[in-house]
């Protein structure tokens, strides 16, 4: 259990690397994956998400946005991507009586934002990545799962 508490911490210099760091998590992604997101209001976590979805394989012809106000977008990609942002939920409970765990064993990719909002129902094995502000163009980003995938971040990493 010991490699659940690895944790990779990287410093993204501008959105577009943290949309080029997403951009590499998303092509090592693969059905059942969750993706927990959390960190303040302009941290990042949208960039990352649209990120992602460029890796994953949806087109450019989505514009990835915070599904704020439908909780939810969908987007076709090589397995879909479910895009959530729980920001306006009271509580987990919330979530689960509008039925939304079952997408965490549907047959796609689920990226959350605002997860620790939901953190009670979350499945053992999501990713969680957080994003903290460091100054206008700098966010940390510490990317903590149990996935062997981290391996090939850390090299990433290493790489620059
Ligand atoms: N290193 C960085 N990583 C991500 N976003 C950054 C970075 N530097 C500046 N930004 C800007 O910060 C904002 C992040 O917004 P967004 O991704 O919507 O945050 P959130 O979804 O966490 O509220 C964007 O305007 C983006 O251009
Ligand atoms: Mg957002």
């Amino acid at each position: 259990m010991s490699q659940k508490n690895t944790k990779i911490e990287i410093i993204s210099e501008s959105a577009a690397q943290t949309e080029e760091l997403a951009s590499f998590i998303g092509k090592t992604l693969r059905e059942g994956d969750v993706l927990a997101l959390s960190g303040e209001l302009g941290s990042g976590k949208t960039c990352f998400a649209s990120g992602l979805a460029r890796g994953l394989g949806v087109s450019d012809q989505y514009r990835i946005t915070s599904p704020t106000f439908t909780l939810i977008n969908e987007y076709p990609a090589r397995c879909k991507l479910y895009h959530f942002d729980v920001y306006r939920l009271n509580s987990y409970s919330e979530f689960e009586d509008l039925g939304y765990e079952e997408y965490f064993c549907a047959n796609g990719v689920v990226v959350i934002e605002w997860a620790e909002k939901i953190i009670q129902i979350l499945p053992d094995d999501a990713f969680f990545i957080s994003f903290e502000y460091i100054d206008e163009n700098r966010r940390k980003i510490i990317i903590q799962g149990l996935k062997d995938r981290l391996k090939e971040l850390a090299r990433y990493k290493g790489g620059g």
